[in-house]
């Protein structure tokens, strides 16, 4: 019998991938404040600014290769259940071959409706771009598949049914400061076996059970071999 285990990934995982995080450049995301680029208003305010932010972004993830650690956790699948949930809209998790990925704030290869039926269908987007004449069968024009700050997290509850099951936890390169998803950790079982890798974890204030990897995501590698098997 395999055992479950789970991935909560965040921005950190794809760090050494050459995708920049958010909260290490202090609260701006590629000197971008959030409200400029990542919320509903600021999609009514300039959505030009917005598409071209996310377009850059997409090219980004595009030309971005995934490291060993994207590798190391898609290799765990022959031995465990291995699920992901990221709260990245990069697809790195999958493009190293983890199969079961639930992307918590949207993926950002897909575009769908800015009406308000947002979540009805997601379209791959060909190439990096999209275009604010790029419409929806519904008319409204094409926003990227990603979930504001402000926005209702649609797979917060299909996450958490994932996270009750599992029997270890693995959370990694995410600052958990940003909710809801930072409130999953909470929802393991008791016996559940916890594990933080960041090369900030010793600072970062979780329950005492969790092992603390103080390390980059690649660099954590060896040692979660040692702690897996
Ligand atoms: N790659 C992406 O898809 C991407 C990139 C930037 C922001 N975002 C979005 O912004 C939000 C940011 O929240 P978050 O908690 O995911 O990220 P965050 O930026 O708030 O925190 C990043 C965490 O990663 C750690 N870190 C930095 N380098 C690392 C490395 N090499 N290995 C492991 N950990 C490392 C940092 O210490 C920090 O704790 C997310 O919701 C996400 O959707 C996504």
């Amino acid at each position: 019998m395999k055992y479950n285990l789970v991935i909560l990934s965040g921005a950190g995982i794809s760090a050494e991938s050459g995708i920049k995080t958010f909260r290490d450049s202090d609260g701006l995301w590629e000197n971008f404040a959030i409200e400029e680029v990542a919320t509903p208003q600021a999609w009514k305010n300039n959505p030009d600014l917005v598409q071209k932010f996310y377009n850059e972004r997409r090219l980004n993830v595009i030309s971005a290769n995934p490291n060993a650690a994207h590798h190391y956790f898609s290799d765990l699948q022959e031995h465990f259940n291995v699920q992901v949930v990221t709260q990245n809209i990069d697809d790195l998790h999958e493009r190293a071959g983890s199969k079961n990925v639930l992307h918590l704030h949207g993926n950002i290869r897909y575009a769908k409706s800015s009406g308000p039926d947002k979540e009805k269908k997601y379209y791959l987007i060909d190439g990096h771009e999209l275009k604010m004449t790029d419409c929806c069968d519904d008319g409204f024009p094409l926003r990227p598949h990603v979930v504001w700050f402000g926005e209702e997290v649609p797979l917060l509850e299909q996450a958490g049914r994932i996270v009750e099951q599992a029997d270890i936890l693995i959370v990694v390169g995410t600052s958990l400061s940003v909710y809801p998803a930072a409130n999953l950790i909470h929802y393991t079982k008791a016996s559940c076996r916890k594990i933080l890798i960041d090369p900030k974890a010793d600072q970062m204030s979780v329950e005492s059970v969790f092992t603390k990897i103080n390390k980059s995501a690649v660099e954590a590698v060896g040692e979660l071999k040692e702690l897996l098997f």
